[in-house]
């Protein structure tokens, strides 16, 4: 499930991982790479329940959710990895849909949760408190950026000479190569979901 520029979707795709769906909240750079590798969509336009650009939870997200899930479901999908989704889902996603559902974040997960976390973590360089920042996959749950159930970090160097875009194509560069190799971990059987949740 994506939003955005898709880079990291186009590694899973170049990577050979087998892809059922890719499934987007508005129209985005992820669905012309989708189309064009072949691979099936869903579009799902969020604004037609009810979203807006800043209109905090005063739209149907449950409505949303729920179709998000039937289309999985319906798809025979088992697992599900976020890759730059930016919706919020309701946590109807995860009675809904048995399968897991993975997520990466641009941060090393319990820091710097939320939609800001590469400005927050390049703000909190400035200020001498961190070094380096990094990104996490885990499995998502109702609760936003959950570091309960984490799968894998790496960590990325920040420099005196970063801005916000600088620091993020360093920490996509890492995704781009962790996220693929995850993934082929979980399908091999080397990455066992259900022993980490098992690790609460
Ligand atoms: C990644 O940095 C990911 O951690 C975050 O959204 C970004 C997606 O990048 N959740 P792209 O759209 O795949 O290039």
């Amino acid at each position: 499930m994506a939003s955005c520029t898709g880079s990291l979707l186009e590694s899973m795709i170049e990577d050979g991982l087998p892809i059922s769906l890719v499934l987007v909240d508005k129209p985005c750079k992820a669905l012309g790479i989708a189309e064009q590798a072949g691979v099936s969509t869903e579009f799902i336009d969020r604004c037609d329940f009810g979203w807006r650009a800043k209109v905090g939870d005063d739209w149907d997200r449950e409505g949303f959710t729920q179709t998000v899930s039937s289309t999985l479901q319906s798809t025979g999908i088992d697992l599900v990895a976020m890759a730059g989704f930016m919706t919020v889902l309701h946590p109807v996603i995860f009675t809904g849909f048995p399968g897991h559902i993975l997520n990466i974040h641009p941060a090393l997960l319990p820091l710097f949760k939320g939609d800001h976390a590469v400005a927050d973590a390049l703000a909190a360089y400035k200020r001498g408190e961190v070094t380096e920042t990094g990104t996490t996959i885990h499995i998502a749950t109702e609760r936003l950026d959950d570091e309960r159930w984490i799968i894998r970090q790496v960590p990325v160097p920040i420099y005196d000479t970063d801005d916000k875009e600088t620091l993020h194509e360093r920490i996509k560069e890492e995704e781009r190569q962790l996220y693929p190799a995850v993934l082929r971990d979980i399908l091999n059987g080397v990455i066992n979901l259900s022993e980490i949740k098992e690790r609460s």
